[in-house]
């Protein structure tokens, strides 16, 4: 079985469809997941789907995925602007990094225009809504196949 694909959610994702759904959008975390699943069946990967509001636990999630894991899907929410530990965590990890915003956060308020993870992802994007998490998973499984 090869390794799956980590899907990280940072803080606050929990409530994704709930909250400030003018920005984020009505779908939930579970209609995400759900999807990414789908899609990655598609492609021939295994995924595992995660959300916490904790620092910590992306961080050790993360730490995970070094041996277990094949690449990482973040969206690391407010982590982005302030988490030197989840980009010194993913500078550990030598598999393909796609960094995700459902929102435009060039858009937004200047603080959401520094991300710390960007110094590690290969890739970044933003402001495509959900569809952004699909994009991202089909950029990990080329890159993935392009390492062979
Ligand atoms: C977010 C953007 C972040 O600035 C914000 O803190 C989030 C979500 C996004 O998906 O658009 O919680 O990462």
């Amino acid at each position: 079985m090869p390794k799956p694909i980590y899907v990280l959610n940072g803080p606050n994702l929990n409530l994704l469809g709930k909250r400030q759904p003018e920005i984020y959008g009505h779908e939930t975390l579970a209609d995400v997941e759900r999807d990414c699943v789908a899609l990655a069946r598609e492609l021939g990967h295994g995924i595992r789907f995660l959300q916490s509001n904790w620092e910590g636990q992306i961080v050790d999630w993360i730490h995970e995925a070094r041996d277990q894991g094949s690449g990482v899907v973040i969206n690391p929410a407010a982590l982005t602007h302030t988490s030197v530990a989840v980009l010194d965590a993913l500078n550990a990890f030598e598999g393909p990094v796609i960094e995700v915003h459902i929102s435009n956060v060039h858009k937004r308020e200047s603080f959401r225009r520094h991300s710390y993870v960007s110094l590690r992802a290969d890739g970044v994007i933003a402001g495509l809504g959900t569809e952004g998490y699909r994009l991202a998973l089909r950029r990990v499984a080329s890159l993935l196949a392009a390492a062979g």
